[in-house]
Order: structure tokens, then C-alpha cells, then sequence
């Protein structure tokens, strides 16, 4: 459920017309619905309510949508976060997610990044490699602290899900082998400034089926029975994102967060942890659309081009992943039309869809990529000199711009002439 919907004839987000929005900041603009925001917030946290001991934490993966008023949104609802990078930690402690309810992961952490999350005080971090483990060790006895760590484990599950997102099959380069793990472990409790607390996993993104994840579930279950009876305390239990959002209509839809719940509720039973949680899409990604301009539209051999000003740079999904964002009109005709979507960028890739069945349009018109909120803006670039995407978060009948777009002379700026191309 979003709050994009057509009022008088025009799309809306909440109480703004789209195209006020698109007036007053232009086009390429991402908008993001506050109120869709804090719902995916209210109906996550709900389904995983009563789930292991005490209150759930869970922790938005900052890499889905990491604009400061996103982020200081979700801190309102109490959330934490999910972080990758020193930047993506930065972020997160100045939109106001307490230290605490921070987890690190990622397999690439650095020793500088290491050092940063142990000055901030975070809640956990999630080591992907007995390497990692070592190396936090030695950054954190170095500082005469201890850091709080669990290790994210690979399952060996097929996620069922596009393989470039896919994280938890064996030869993906994500956790430590399930079957190394015990071993693992009793080499951490060795290394001095790391304490045990839990135990994770994350399987991949935009899983459209419960199976997988209880499967990984399971695993995780098992590891927890087998580290206690190996002397190890273990009070928590990270559980990932990973959880699919309905992109086209015409496909069933994934299961419902309470689905997921109830899904959670009987294969942590017993398992005396607090669990923790890392959602990203599912909180964020039908809360925001790409709003964009048909600049033409141009005869095809098949297809006419539908040319907007919008490209892969802006929402690189279409182009990497095959992904399917649906198209709407903001100001819908009756006619309809089997267009090719396409934006200026100099690429057969920059195509956001290939005949679709779609409401007409014309030049001039607004469109928008639905969809958009999780893992778009983060992932856009400044391809053939694009300046980056700017951002508008809507409460109500208020908006702001939450991300200006660069001006062009800002990109330029940035390169440096070598002296022997100067004057
Ligand atoms: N936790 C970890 C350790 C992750 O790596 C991810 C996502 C998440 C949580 C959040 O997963 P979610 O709930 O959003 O599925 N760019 C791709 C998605 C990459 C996901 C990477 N990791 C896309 O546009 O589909």
C-alpha cells in the first residue's frame, strides 16, 4: 500500500500534486510519501511483535535509501540501522539512530571503518570471515575496548531470488561456512576484544517466497543449540532483510509482513534471543516513485520510444537486474499504448521497459517510475555527465526538497587540470 494515488484526474503523493513538485524542482525528481514510509515502519514492526525476547530491534538497511530525511524519519519510529560503510554510519548517527541499535556488516570492513563504529559505541558487529574477526580484534584491543560481534553465516540456501542479489548460497562470497562455523566461533572467544552475542544471516533481496528463509532459519536455530552446548553465550539473532515487495501488479504478490511474522514467531520458538531485523526494500520501496518528463516520443521499428528524461544513471534497476517498475501517468489519458521506455543516455541498456502494454503518452507528459524508494537514488551515478537525482520527501500537503539536484558546474568542478594542461 502506497499513498501515490490519483485525486481530480492527477497523481498525488499524500496531498501534493506531482506536478507542483515537478514545476517548482523539475525533472528527474525521486518523491518519497512520509506516511508510506512510517506505515511499512508500523506494519513490519507489528508482524515481528512478540518474536523472541523483549522488543525486536529492527535496523533499516541504510544502502536501500540512505537520504538524511529518510533516515531521520525511521529514527522517529524508533528504528536503528543497518550499515555497510563508514559513510552509510556516518549517515545514520547524524539523522539520529542511536549508536546502539547500529549493526556493521559487509565483507570488506576496513580497519579505519572498524575504528570509527568502535568510537560511536554501535550495538553489533556482523563478521563475515575469520580474517575480519582478527583484524577487529586488533583495532579493539588496540583501544582497550570490546566489540559486540556475531557472525553472519552462509546457510547454503538458494534465496530463489535474481542472482545478483542472491547472498546466501555457499560459492557467494557472503558469512562463514554453516559447516566451519562452531569452529569459528571458538576461535573468536580466543581473540581478545571481541564478546560473542548472537548469531546472523541474510540470504538476499526481494525473496517472494517464505520457504527459503525459514530454511536459513532453521540453520541458524540449529548453530544457536550447538554454540551454547559449546559453552558460547548467545543472546541474539539477526535475521536479515530480504523481504520482496510487489513491483508488478499482473504477478502474485510476496507475502505479507504478518506472513513473514508468523513465519518467524514458529522458527525462533525457543530459540531465547532477542532477534534483530534488517528491512530495507519492503520499508521504503513503495514509498517513493521517479518522477519523470517524456521529452518525445519517437517512431520504432516495433514500438514506438517513449524518451524520458529519466535514465539509468537515475534508476539503474531496469538496467542491471531486468527489473520491472510499473508506469503511470500523472495526468492518465484514455487512450492506450505497447511503448518501448527508454531514457537520452547513450546506451541500448538505458531502457526502463520494452514493449509495455501503458496508459498513452505524449511529450510533455509526467510519468512516474512506481517503485522507486528502495535502492534507487542511492544506486544513481552521474553517467554521461547527469548531475545526480535530487530528492523530495511529501507529509501530508507539505514537501520539501530533501536532496537538491547539483548544479552541472559542480561536477565540472570537481576535476582538477595537472599542471602541464593549465593556461
Ligand atoms: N542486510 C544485509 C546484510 C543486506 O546485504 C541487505 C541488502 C539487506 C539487509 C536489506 O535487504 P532488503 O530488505 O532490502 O531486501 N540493489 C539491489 C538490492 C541489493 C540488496 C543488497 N543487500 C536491488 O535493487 O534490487
Amino acid at each position: 500500500m502506497d499513498h501515490f494515488n490519483i485525486t481530480d484526474g492527477a497523481m498525488h503523493a499524500e496531498q501534493v500534486p506531482l506536478s507542483a513538485i515537478a514545476e517548482a524542482v523539475g525533472t528527474p525528481v525521486y518523491v518519497y510519501s512520509t506516511a508510506t514510509i512510517e506505515r511499512h515502519a508500523r506494519v513490519f514492526r507489528e508482524a515481528v511483535t512478540g518474536c523472541g525476547n523483549g522488543a525486536p530491534l529492527v535496523a533499516f538497511a541504510v544502502k536501500a535509501n540512505p537520504n538524511g530525511a529518510v533516515l531521520a524519519t525511521l529514527a522517529r519510529c524508533g528504528f536503528g540501522a543497518d550499515v555497510v560503510s563508514e559513510g552509510e554510519l556516518l549517515r545514520a548517527l547524524h539523522a539520529g539512530m542511536e549508536p546502539g541499535k547500529i549493526v556493521f556488516s559487509g565483507v570488506g570492513k576496513t580497519a579505519a571503518e572498524m575504528a570509527r563504529a568502535l568510537d560511536a559505541g554501535i550495538g553489533q558487529f556482523n563478521l563475515e570471515s575469520e580474517p575480519e574477526a582478527e583484524m577487529l580484534s586488533a583495532v579493539a584491543a588496540a583501544k582497550g575496548v570490546t566489540a559486540p560481534v556475531a557472525y553472519r553465516i552462509n546457510p547454503d540456501v538458494d534465496a530463489g531470488t535474481h542472482a545478483k542479489i542472491s547472498t546466501g548460497k555457499s560459492e557467494n562470497k557472503f558469512g562463514i561456512p554453516y559447516d566451519t562455523a562452531i569452529a569459528a566461533y571458538a576461535r573468536v572467544r580466543a581473540l581478545p576484544g571481541l564478546s560473542v552475542r548472537g548469531v546472523a544471516v541474510h540470504i538476499g533481496s526481494q525473496l517472494t517466497d517464505l520457504a527459503p528463509l525459514a530454511a536459513a532459519f532453521d540453520r541458524v536455530g540449529q548453530l544457536i543449540a550447538a554454540l551454547r552446548a559449546d559453552g558460547h553465550t548467545i543472546v541474539t539473532a539477526d535475521l536479515g532483510g530480504g523481504l520482496g515487495v510487489p513491483y508488478d501488479p499482473a504477478l502474485p504478490a510476496p507475502p505479507t509482513p504478518d506472513a513473514y511474522g508468523a513465519m518467524v514467531r514458529q522458527a525462533t520458538a525457543g530459540w531465547d534471543v532477542r532477534l534483530m531485523f534488517e528491512p530495507g526494500r519492503l520499508i521504503v520501496a513503495n514509498a517513493g516513485v521517479l518522477l519523470t518528463q517524456v521529452i518525445r516520443v519517437k517512431p520504432g521499428a516495433t514500438n514506438p520510444f517513449v524518451i524520458v528524461d529519466a535514465a539509468m544513471n537515475d534508476l539503474l534497476r531496469p538496467s542491471l537486474y531486468d527489473a520491472w517498475h510499473d508506469i503511470r501517468a500523472v495526468s492518465p489519458r484514455d487512450a492506450r499504448m505497447t511503448a518501448n521506455v527508454v531514457g537520452p543516455v547513450c546506451e541500448s541498456g538505458d531502457t526502463f521497459a520494452m514493449g509495455r502494454e501503458m496508459g498513452a503518452v505524449e511529450a510533455g507528459d509526467l510519468i512516474v517510475f512506481a517503485t522507486a524508494g528502495a535502492y534507487g537514488a542511492t544506486m544513481a551515478s552521474t553517467y554521461n555527465s547527469r548531475p545526480l537525482t535530487p530528492e523530495v520527501l511529501v507529509s501530508g500537503d507539505r514537501w520539501a526538497v530533501v536532496r537538491e539536484r547539483p548544479p552541472i558546474e559542480a561536477l565540472i568542478a570537481q576535476d582538477r587540470l595537472p599542471d602541464w594542461l593549465e593556461g
